[in-house]
């Protein structure tokens, strides 16, 4: 009988990052009222930072920043904006600036996705996705940087690992995406002289996500074991978020930091 297979422990950062280490700091949050930028806000302000969670449903995001406080002790307050609207969101950064008085950290969160074939996707479906995930993220660098500059913060852009090969259904998606990477790395580039870092964090799969429920079928279907025993927690992505804005991460910049397991190495030999 072979044995039984290692599967790694969910882990809380605060198990290994100071409680504090975020006090007195800010986060602006797009798509922080659900699911994995959620978690990563939660984590953030359990770390100390106070945050600005936005996105279009004001309900939805004023019960989670009710929630998010609750919980950590800190301050969430939430804002309503379409990243793409570049207006709107430019009014969300003066909510954020005028509550805390500062920006710190950038997650660029806010996506769209659902399963479609090309030859089934119309051009508006693939439009609304490009400009969620891309245009929205260049909306957001465009509105937020001169207050990260100020602080010397820190970027980082929630991708995906489903454009580094040929992901049916997910055209839309892998193409925003890479303009997502892309945009991380000339950011990283030309800002780094101001002291603002930016990064990359490519979730695999997650459960209990709106994103992984919608490709649920696919990946049970493909899914040919995970390589650390088990699928991606929230905590994990969160985790990673504490590492990268942390000042261990100082020297950390421009990159791409799959969280997904080690799944993005499986090869299979159907
Ligand atoms: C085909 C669709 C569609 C679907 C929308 N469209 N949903 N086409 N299949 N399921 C088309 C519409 O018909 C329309 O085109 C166009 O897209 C715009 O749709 P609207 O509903 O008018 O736009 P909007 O209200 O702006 O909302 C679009 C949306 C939303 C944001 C994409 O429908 C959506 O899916 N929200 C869920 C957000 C979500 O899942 N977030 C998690 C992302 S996870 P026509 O031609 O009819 O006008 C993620 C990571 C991926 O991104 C990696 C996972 C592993």
């Amino acid at each position: 009988m072979s044995p039984k297979a290692f599967v790694v422990p969910v882990i809380d950062s605060t198990h290994v990052f100071l409680p504090n280490i975020f006090q007195g700091k800010v986060l602006f949050c797009t798509g922080g009222g659900s699911g994995i930028c959620k978690s990563m806000t939660e984590t953030m302000m359990r770390h100390g930072a106070n945050a600005a969670i936005v996105g279009r449903k004001l309900d939805r995001l004023a019960e989670s920043a009710k929630e998010l406080s609750e919980a950590t002790g800190k301050t969430c307050i939430p804002v309503q904006a379409d990243v793409r609207q570049p207006q709107q969101v430019k009014g969300a950064v003066a909510k954020t600036i005028e509550k805390f008085g500062r920006i710190d950290f950038v997650i660029c969160g806010a996506a769209g996705n659902f399963l479609a074939s090309i030859d089934g996707m119309s051009e508006n479906a693939f439009k609304t996705v490009m400009e969620i995930d891309t245009l929205g993220t260049f909306n957001t660098v465009k509105a937020t940087l001169h207050h990260v500059r100020a602080t010397r913060g820190a970027y980082i852009h929630v991708s995906a690992t489903l454009h580094y090969k040929g992901t049916p259904y997910q055209v839309h998606v892998s193409a925003a995406k890479a303009g997502v990477d892309a945009l991380s790395a000339v950011l990283a580039v030309e800002e780094g002289p101001h002291g603002v870092r930016s990064n990359v964090i490519a979730p695999g799969p997650i459960g209990e996500t709106e994103g992984m429920s919608r490709l649920k079928n696919q990946a049970q279907d493909k899914n040919p074991g995970y390589p650390l025993g088990r699928i991606g927690h929230l905590k994990d992505v969160a985790n990673a978020t504490v590492f990268l804005f942390s000042d261990a991460a100082s020297w950390i910049t421009g990159q791409i930091l799959a969280v997904d397991g080690g799944c993005e190495h499986i090869r299979s030999f159907q």
